[in-house]
């Protein structure tokens, strides 16, 4: 078994972290406190190719691996978790599904401008009331013959008015439950879209969170994504892959809190010595960075997984439920030994606590994990 990186995946894992350092950490504390949304580094990973990393080049990606992905996401998560989320539902959830579902005219008019960063997108499932339980969708998008005719609300919605498409999943034939429901490609700016305000978040607070309103919308039928009923599958199959994205986000929140504490743990003295070297510490850096290497394998694995071919549901599931509970745990441990300086903003951890918590709610609550998860091994 190969534990080593190729080349090119270290790379791209530099690269990443040199974006992270040089782009992204200034400015960092400001967007969390003003809520802004981080535009022009979003603009720059486009040019660099991170928003379409494992899209054929012939459709404007950058033609990688999914391991090289979990990498780059990683390191940017490590200090910006608002620009990550932006990043993984464009590359994971948008244009992964548009590459493996859309028909050739439909890749060339949408994939190729989202994955070479000249366009954004975002994905609409989530619903006032169909969050967990998403086979409950309200939204409808009625047949009309030659387009749908949409109507509803969606919730959640990351990159919500920074996006210029949407992957919309609405009920067309609301008798055949979850087999009735289709997936549509919809411009932000066509007649009868509105953007609702944006969520003031907990974490995450640079990415836009909004609600979308669509009131009679005519979407031809050429933007449906696969067969008629074809919606909840894709969307399924979407979210296996979007939750190896947020497992790899997870991740480097984890790992860049780590970071941070294990800096300052030698640095700071306290007893007449770096508090690194009382036990009170140093065990707690051993248990953080046993978990992050746990994580990271998972994380790998996953990723490992899809680009071998094979089914990766599980090891996706696996992976963000793990990611996701550690990072919250490790991120804690973080401010702790941070001590007083860990609670103000200044020091980065308290943010990259609160970031943690939406790992363990979007694409999938650890609960809907744990139901992905023992359903299978219950088989
Ligand atoms: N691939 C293909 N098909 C799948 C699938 C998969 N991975 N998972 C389920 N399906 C199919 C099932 O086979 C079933 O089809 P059949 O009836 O033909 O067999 C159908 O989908 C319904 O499946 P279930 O009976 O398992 O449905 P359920 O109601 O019990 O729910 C669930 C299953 C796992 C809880 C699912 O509803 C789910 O994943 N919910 C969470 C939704 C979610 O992750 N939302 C995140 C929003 S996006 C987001 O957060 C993006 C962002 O902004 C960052």
């Amino acid at each position: 078994m190969n534990f080593q990186l190729t080349e090119e995946q270290k790379a791209v894992q530099m690269a990443a972290r040199d974006f992270a350092r040089n782009e992204l950490l200034p400015g960092v504390i400001e967007r969390d406190e003003h809520q802004k949304f981080p535009k022009e580094q979003i603009k720059k990973l486009g040019e660099l190719g991170f928003l379409g990393m494992m899209v054929d080049p012939k459709y404007g990606g950058s033609g990688m691996d999914s391991v090289s992905y979990v990498l780059a996401m990683e390191e940017i998560s490590k200090i910006d978790a608002s620009t990550s989320v932006c990043m993984s539902v464009n590359n994971s959830l948008v244009c992964w599904g548009l590459e493996t579902f859309c028909n050739e005219e439909q890749k060339q008019k949408y994939l190729t401008p989202l994955a070479s960063g000249q366009a954004l997108g975002a994905f609409l499932l989530s619903e006032p009331e169909a969050g967990s339980d998403a086979t409950s969708q309200r939204t409808t998008a009625e047949d009309k013959g030659d387009y749908y005719l949409l109507n509803g609300t969606k919730n959640w919605i990351t990159n919500g008015s920074s996006a210029d498409y949407y992957l919309v999943i609405a009920q067309t034939y609301p008798d055949k439950k979850h087999k009735g429901i289709n997936a549509l490609i919809v411009h932000k700016d066509w007649p009868g879209v509105t953007v609702g305000a944006k969520e003031n978040k907990l974490g995450i607070r640079g990415s836009d969170t909004h609600s979308i309103m669509f009131q009679d919308v005519k979407v031809p039928k050429e933007n449906r994504i696969g067969e008629d009923g074809f919606g909840f599958t894709f969307a399924m199959k979407v979210l296996a892959g979007g939750r190896i994205g947020i497992a790899a986000q997870a991740l480097g929140i984890a790992s860049g809190a780590y970071e941070l504490a294990l800096k300052y743990s030698k640095e700071r003295k306290a007893f007449g010595t770096e508090i690194s070297n009382h036990q009170a510490v140093a065990f707690k850096l051993a248990d953080m960075a046993t978990a992050i290497e746990g994580a990271r394998l998972m994380v790998i694995k996953a990723a490992w997984t899809k680009d071998q071919g094979q089914d990766y549901t599980l090891s996706a599931s696996m992976a963000k439920l793990y990611a996701s509970e550690i990072a919250q745990w490790v991120t804690n441990e973080a401010v702790q030994i941070h001590g007083g300086y860990g609670y103000v903003k200044e020091f980065h951890v308290e943010r990259l606590m609160r970031d943690a918590k939406i790992t363990q709610i979007y694409e999938g609550t650890s609960e809907v994990q744990k139901i992905v998860i023992s359903r299978t091994v219950l088989k």
